[in-house]
């Protein structure tokens, strides 16, 4: 569980909150400097709830102190109303935001969540490597790889859906790898065709056929002493397979209509959106090219198995685009974030990028809402939540019926019991008591 610390010289607040957050959170109060002291001194927090007016004392100034001891955590202000300066204040100094007595408690929720998975960004921009964003476990895990093998001359195979990210990982891997100080050169074997591809990528010489004008170097040559880049390699022709496996193993290569073989120093990433193991297996792909290209696999997850990354892609997106339009926006409101957690993306990052670009392009507002979206997304996003029936045959108890719907919302909502007390309209304190219930009668 996170640290959450509530700083606020009245007892009954400190209390209260306690109450609403000790079940999701480890609560510390603090109604005094001496409270405070010893609670920063010797803990880390993730959320700090501050008093702007703590007694005698400004929390104006106590917020630099937090600033500098607890550099982790995210500052929520509570401040009564009327002094809403001194809480712009505060933002400036880098608290996270305020909320105004007396505390609407789903709100202080909300922003309580939106703040933590601010907190990653923050965790994340500290950790940046290869300019790839992901904080979630698969991308740690494909982090680790690049780690390993950016400087190994062996062969890689990058496999993932369209969008996910293969390319940027390839130069990537080339780019934080040994062989950086020259180009790699990328060929996309799918979008050429197939009578040239030989061509592209081992050169050919004046007159070898018919139009081949002059001389022309292969990538395979260009790219010697460095990586070369096989792009949707799962499209490659079976003939051209054969050539490319010896050029592989012998490590040199033959331009079309030159007689004498050239010897060649070249690293090989490959990328395929296609499952390669069954193109084998289907007799499409010579196995033993597979196993020569497919020395280490990196496969890249859809972004609907690693949603946890979608607030770091979002904000990231956000700012890339408003730099380059010459547009201020800020963020994303409340309700375009629940739509873009909930959305399936299958053109994955490059789908989620653009409906940002597209987004930021047409907003006449300082923070993304729901109608900068698609309107698809937002059909699509009401559809998800209202897609599950559950069947319940006369006469069930009406306890048991309680219990399907709960568990079948809480489903739906990917076990997200703030979302799904919304969808019910009942606390979610009357959930989690509802949850502990149920497993307190199947244990019994
Ligand atoms: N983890 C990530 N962090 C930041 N940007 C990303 C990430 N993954 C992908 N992108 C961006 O998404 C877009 C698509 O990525 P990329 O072209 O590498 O995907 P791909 O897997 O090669 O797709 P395709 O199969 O369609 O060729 C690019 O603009 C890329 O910069
Ligand atoms: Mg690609």
């Amino acid at each position: 569980m996170k640290n959450l610390l509530i700083i606020d010289d009245e007892k009954t607040i400190c209390y209260s909150l306690k109450f609403v957050f000790e079940d999701e959170f480890n609560v510390y109060t603090a109604t005094n400097m001496y409270e405070v002291n010893e609670h920063i001194e010797n803990k880390e927090f993730h959320i700090i709830l501050l008093d702007l007016k703590f007694g005698d004392i400004s929390g104006l100034d106590l917020l630099d102190s937090l600033n500098l001891k607890q550099k982790r955590s995210q500052i929520i202000m509570m401040t009564a109303y009327g002094n809403i300066e001194s809480s712009v204040k505060a933002i400036k100094k880098g608290a996270y935001d305020y909320i105004i007595k007396p505390l609407d408690i789903p709100k202080l929720k909300n922003l309580i969540n939106r703040s933590l998975e601010m907190n990653k960004v923050k965790e994340f921009i500290k950790e940046e490597k290869y300019n790839i964003l992901g904080i979630s476990k698969k991308m740690k895990e494909v982090f680790d790889v690049i780690d390993k093998i950016k400087d190994l001359d062996i062969g890689i195979l990058i496999e993932g859906s369209s969008g996910t990210g293969k390319e940027l990982v390839a130069k990537a891997i080339h780019e934080y790898g040994r062989r950086k100080s020259k180009k790699m050169e990328i060929v996309n074997c799918g979008a050429i065709p197939e009578n040239l591809i030989e061509s592209e990528l081992f050169g050919h010489k004046k007159g070898a056929f018919t139009g081949a004008n002059r001389d022309k170097t292969g990538r395979f040559q260009l790219a010697n002493g460095s990586t070369l880049f096989l792009d949707e390699i799962g499209d490659m022709d079976l003939n051209l397979q054969v050539k490319l496996l010896r050029a592989i193993q012998q490590k040199e290569v033959y331009s079309l209509g030159g007689e004498e073989c050239e010897k060649i120093d070249v690293r090989i990433i490959s990328a395929t959106n296609k499952d390669l193991k069954r193109e084998v297996e289907k007799g499409q792909f010579r196995e033993d090219l597979y196993f020569r290209l497919n020395v280490v696999n990196i496969k890249l997850p859809d972004l609907k198995d690693r949603k946890e990354d979608i607030p770091i892609l979002v904000n990231n997106f956000v700012k890339e685009a408003s730099i380059s339009m010459n547009k201020e926006i800020e963020g994303i409101d409340e309700e375009s974030y629940e739509i873009l957690m909930n959305y399936q993306y299958p053109g994955n990052i490059r789908e989620l990028k653009n409906i940002i670009r597209r987004a930021v392009a047409l907003t006449d507002n300082h923070v993304i809402k729901r109608e900068d979206l698609p309107s698809e997304l937002c059909i699509k996003d009401k559809r998800s939540m209202n897609k599950g029936i559950v069947p319940i045959k006369i006469g069930t108890n009406l306890s048991d019926v309680e219990k399907k719907i709960i568990l079948e919302t809480l489903k739906i909502t990917g076990e997200n019991r703030r979302k799904a007390a919304e969808i019910l309209g009942i606390s979610e304190r009357t959930i989690r008591y509802k949850l502990k219930e149920y497993k307190n009668i199947s244990g019994q």
